[in-house]
């Protein structure tokens, strides 16, 4: 698989058999990882880091994938550069790309991260916009595949603000590798229709199902219930609205109890919320595996640099 000089910006770009790569590199960096083995696939490369938003996980991800891999990660925040202030994404875009071997962008708007994309001339990497957040899904898969073993055919419900950067993502990760995908969320926040429209397309192809219900009854049968916070960054001000809309929707006892099957895990990319999308005990239960998805943005977001930078000859 030849994935060299792609941008990452969302899932729609990737095949699933790509997509399946990327997951199988993360597991293989990760088994090496835990062997001492760490690589030199960016030896001599540099790695800008854009960070508009703040991140512990994308970041730090980002920094060690590098560090292990033999690359310089160079951190710019929102204050350091002048991205936004007094120069053009255009612009910034084409100085990057002079100086940098690929760029990793966090931010605000998606259309950003495209123009990065377009002018920079290396890969470009999204490390979450307001719309998509794609590398974590990798992680998500990945941290799935460990658990079950398999994709294809595992039923998968997000619950909670199903139209964020995470709900968006989820559906085309899921619907392209072949996981039934339910979305349970009051319909003021469902997914935008065109999205849907084309996440049932990549399932047709794929024998997943997309599903939307506001009936929380439809956890039945889910292997995997996911959430995320009610309000992403930058949408702290509709708080008071989120809560009063999504509290049927918190991933609690009753609802992972509701699922009929006692293998169900609960997933969350986080931060976490504790006592808003998730209680205390589901969040601490042994159906947990949010840390496990923690570990694994760092081996899948290696696997991205690797593959579309790297040199793949000894990984
Ligand atoms: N899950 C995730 O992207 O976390 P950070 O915001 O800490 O990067
Ligand atoms: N939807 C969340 C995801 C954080 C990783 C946000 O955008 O804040």
């Amino acid at each position: 698989m030849n994935l060299k000089g792609r941008n990452f910006i969302t899932l729609k770009d990737y095949a699933p058999e790509e997509i399946e790569y990327l997951v199988d590199l993360a597991g293989k960096l990760k088994a090496d990882k835990k062997k001492g083995i760490t690589g030199n696939s960016l030896k001599g490369k540099n790695i800008a880091l854009i960070f508009e938003k703040p991140s512990t996980r994308t970041r730090c991800a980002f920094v060690v994938g590098c560090v292990d891999e033999g690359a310089h990660p160079e951190y710019l925040g929102k204050d350091d550069i002048q991205l936004g202030h007094k120069e053009s994404v255009e612009d910034t875009a084409r100085v990057l790309g002079r100086m940098f071997d690929g760029i990793e962008f966090r931010g605000f708007k998606h259309s950003t991260v495209e123009a990065l994309a377009k002018y920079a001339g290396v890969p470009v990497w999204n490390g979450l916009t307001d719309d998509y957040h794609p590398t974590q899904i990798l992680a998500d898969l990945l941290t799935m595949k460990e658990h079950f073993g398999y994709l294809k055919g595992l039923n998968f419900v997000y619950a909670g603000d199903g139209r964020n950067n995470m709900a968006n993502s989820l559906m085309i990760g899921c619907s392209k590798v072949g996981i039934n995908f339910t979305i349970l969320a009051p319909k003021c926040l469902w997914p935008k229709e065109e999205l849907t429209a084309l996440c049932r397309g990549y399932g047709e192809k794929s024998g997943a199902s997309v599903t939307l219900s506001d009936d929380v009854k439809d956890v039945h049968g889910a292997d995997v219930i996911y959430t995320d916070v009610w309000c992403s960054m930058g949408e702290e001000d509709k708080a008071a609205e989120r809560v009063a809309l999504l509290k049927p929707y918190q991933v609690n006892s009753a609802m992972m109890a509701s699922t009929g099957k006692d293998t169900t895990i609960f997933m969350h990319c986080l931060p976490a919320v504790k006592g808003n999308e998730v209680t205390e005990d589901v969040f601490e239960s042994a159906a947990s595996v949010v840390f496990d998805e923690a570990e694994n943005r760092m081996h899948t977001i290696k696997a991205v640099m690797v593959a579309t930078l790297g040199d793949t000859e000894n990984v």
